[in-house]
């Protein structure tokens, strides 16, 4: 699929219209078209894509449209702010420990390894932990239950994107691949449920417990207690909501940031150079002693590996596309 996007977007330009059955697509890769849609209040729909993710996600930020859509981005627009990372750095710092011990012992192997999962491993710790507030320890645990609910879902959810029958929802619920979707989603949703509720729990027991500090989201929590401390239309929101966003940064904040890293290694292992530019920087940053843990202003000097992380982005981007529901006209047909 993204090698046919590819090929129409070079054939064709910035703009091209194709045909899926009687749906009309039409595929924009120049920026002064996509302004007309991306700048729009009015453009929100999510594509037919984004029903894939429905079961898992819900109403979710990344799958809902509209009022929802707005209230929910509002409330949870400190979550989006660079300073909320400065209280997970020690949680990253951690699972970053555990993964170059084990890529220590695979180099020692000196056999060719897929990164992918293992990374996959590693986000999915930085993502539960910094989300939900507690450790599901995926790294020393690839076999667990939450682990494998996540890979079965996700794979479920690239074969419906790939196959014409699949992604139809009368044949899908004959296929045994339905039942996978089934118990991953249970396991899930009942993980999700139970630290929703047990935090809830606690919050009620607690006063003064806002999660908004000067520098954005403030404790262990935070993101959970963002969730549940917020009020639309003067009430708190209900479990299953809360539940929708906590699983929608689960699966947005865990792929997305494994395609990245796994493809920054991939540009990086192909370029000897690059390689020696980003040790020499390290050195440069943390000294000769790499065992010491870095700090937020640590990364934030190590310029040149963020260079080269945004241009394996650019080269290899985790999300190739996405996709809006458009219907009407978008008023701006003369740059047409
Ligand atoms: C390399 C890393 C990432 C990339 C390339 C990426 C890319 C994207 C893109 C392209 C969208 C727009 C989707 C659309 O509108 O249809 C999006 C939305 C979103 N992303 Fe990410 N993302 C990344 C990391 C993360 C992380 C780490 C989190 C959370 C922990 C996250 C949470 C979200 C959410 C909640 C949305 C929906 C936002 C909204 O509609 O208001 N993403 N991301």
């Amino acid at each position: 699929m993204v090698k046919n996007i590819q090929y129409l977007s070079q054939k064709y330009g910035g703009i091209s219209r194709f045909y899926i059955l009687s749906q009309r697509y039409f595929l924009i890769s120049d920026v002064k078209f996509i302004e007309a849609i991306m700048s729009s209040t009015e453009f929100l729909s999510k594509g037919k894509s984004y029903d894939f993710l429905h079961p898992w996600l819900g109403q979710g930020l990344l799958t809902s449209t509209g009022r929802r859509w707005k209230n929910h981005r509002k409330f949870l627009t400190p979550a989006f702010h660079f300073n909320i990372l400065q209280n997970f750095l020690p949680v990253f710092v951690k699972s970053g420990k555990i993964l170059t011990e084990k890529l220590r012992s695979y180099a020692a192997q000196g056999e060719p390894v897929d990164l992918f999962p293992i990374i996959a491993l590693t986000a999915l710790d930085n993502v539960t932990e910094s989300i939900m507030g507690v450790s599901v320890g995926a790294q020393n645990d690839s076999e667990s239950q939450y682990v494998k609910a996540i890979k079965d879902l996700t794979n479920v959810l690239a074969y419906r994107m790939r196959n014409a029958f699949a992604s139809s929802d009368p044949i899908f619920n004959l296929m045994s691949m339905k039942r996978v979707q089934d118990r991953a989603l249970k396991v899930l949703h009942d993980q999700s449920i139970k630290v929703i509720e047990a935090r809830r729990r606690q919050l009620d027991n607690m006063e003064n417990s806002s999660p908004i500090s000067e520098y954005g989201i403030k404790n262990k929590h935070a993101f959970l207690d963002l969730l549940l401390l917020a009020e639309i239309d003067g009430e708190k929101i209900d479990n299953v909501s809360v539940r929708e966003e906590v699983d929608t940064f689960m699966f947005e904040g865990h792929d997305t940031t494994t395609s990245g890293i796994v493809f920054s290694l991939f540009c990086i292992a192909n370029n000897k150079e690059v390689q020696e530019k980003i040790l020499q920087e390290q050195i440069s940053v943390l000294g000769n002693d790499m065992s010491n843990d870095p700090t937020y202003s640590d990364i934030q000097q190590m310029k040149y590996l963020e260079c080269v992380i945004k241009e394996s982005l650019r080269l290899y981007p985790s999300v190739p596309f996405i996709e809006r529901q458009i219907s009407q006209d978008t008023g701006n047909t003369s740059s047409f």
